[in-house]
């Protein structure tokens, strides 16, 4: 099959085209861009803080395969793949845990260290020409960034600061107004997952826009009043969003956050800001906390969003009521996953069948699309 979109211009100039329905609809499309962007990417897999101890351990679905996540002995993360090397079952079972010694296979009980060596096998004795070091786990690229370890299954990762961090550069124009925030240092104060009945790249293009903030999102569009005109945070580069005169906080209902994160300088103090990290990360961040989503694509028509919380571990500590500060985002991940769920299913509708169209201020969704047709190897009609 062809990646090619047939859709023709709209025939008004400050229209541009989408992508069409079966983008959205199509298994074949689906398989490719989890080959081609999350098996070949660098993926945010999980906060480094939840594998706390030595021993402890986390899986998590990366494009089509599961990656376990190991934090070893002397202190640092490994990613491998989550096959056992004898006969293929799934090593770790669970979504996550901790062992003493090493990760155990439940078929004939092979054995991992933390480090994916072979460390024992029933009978490994009498079978004295086998090379343990041959039988290892296989690893996976990780780098820890934002106190989250990212990890990549391509054999030759592209440079994770020409992909993920740029990203970052790109849209705050400044490579240390993220770094200000100090997210490795935060706490993980509230997690939502949320199961999105709703095809990844809706969720991505919904992100990018705030056209829709003025008619969905009315606790949003009152913190932050100058998205009511469409224009969102990601259209322009190095931009916050101001928060409106009378707001004292990024709360659901304006009310009082908690104090500034201490490096956060004075000209981000009252913004928010957006990074989106291709293929599906957000950032999100305001004065006095950061609130991250990981996308992970399940299926054609279904994703799960693991949207974090994250506040100074003194907040977290003091067992603060983070609970209007974290209802504010949630609300508006409701707002925008609904939207999305009203979206997927008339992506199959022949009145689709050549897509939608773009307004201006959501021109830079298209060079989303863009990418994603040159990373599947296609070309926009
Ligand atoms: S498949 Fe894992 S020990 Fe046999
Ligand atoms: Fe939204």
């Amino acid at each position: 099959m062809t990646t090619t979109p047939t859709s023709p211009s709209p025939a008004s100039p400050s229209l541009i085209a989408t992508l069409p329905g079966r983008y959205y609809t199509d298994p074949e499309v689906f398989r490719q861009e989890q080959e081609k962007l999350f098996e070949s990417l660098w993926c945010c897999a999980v906060r480094s803080a939840d594998l706390g101890a030595p021993g402890a351990f986390r899986t998590v679905r990366v494009g089509r395969e599961s990656v376990v996540v190991t934090r070893t002995r002397t202190g640092e993360l490994r990613a491998f793949l989550n096959v056992c090397r004898h006969r293929g079952a799934r090593l770790c079972t669970e979504e996550a845990g901790e062992v003493r010694r090493g990760l155990q296979c439940p078929y004939h009980a092979w054995t991992y260290d933390l480090d994916g060596r072979l460390i024992a096998a029933p009978n490994l004795i009498k079978m004295p020409d086998i090379d343990r070091t041959e039988y290892g786990l296989i690893k996976v690229a990780l780098r820890e960034w934002l106190g989250y370890a990212w990890v990549c299954l391509a054999d030759e990762p592209p440079s994770f600061e020409d992909t993920v961090m740029h990203a970052a550069v790109e849209r705050l124009g400044d490579a240390a107004a993220v770094e200000r925030y100090g997210t490795e240092r935060l706490d993980l104060g509230r997690r939502v997952t949320y199961d999105v009945r709703a095809n990844w790249k809706l969720i991505v293009e919904n992100f990018m826009e705030c056209y829709h903030c003025a008619t969905i999102h009315p606790e949003l569009t009152e913190v932050l009043p100058e998205f009511a005109d469409g224009y969102a945070a990601q259209y322009y580069v190095g931009h916050g969003a101001e928060f409106g005169p009378g707001v004292e906080g990024f709360t659901v209902d304006g009310g009082a956050g908690f104090a500034r994160l201490p490096e956060v300088s004075a000209d981000q103090d009252r913004r928010y800001y957006a990074i989106t990290v291709k293929p599906a990360v957000f950032v999100n961040l305001v004065p006095d906390h950061v609130i991250l989503h990981r996308v992970f694509p399940l299926a054609v028509d279904r994703t799960l969003v693991e949207c974090d919380w994250l506040y100074a571990p003194e907040v977290v500590a003091s067992g603060a009521d983070v609970s209007r500060s974290v209802e504010l985002f949630h609300r508006v991940n409701v707002q925008d996953f609904e939207a999305c769920e009203r979206t997927q299913p008339a992506m199959s509708s022949r009145a689709y069948r050549r897509g939608g169209v773009l307004v201006p201020s959501e021109h830079h969704i298209g060079v989303f699309h863009d990418w994603l047709l040159t990373a599947l190897g296609g070309t926009r009609a």
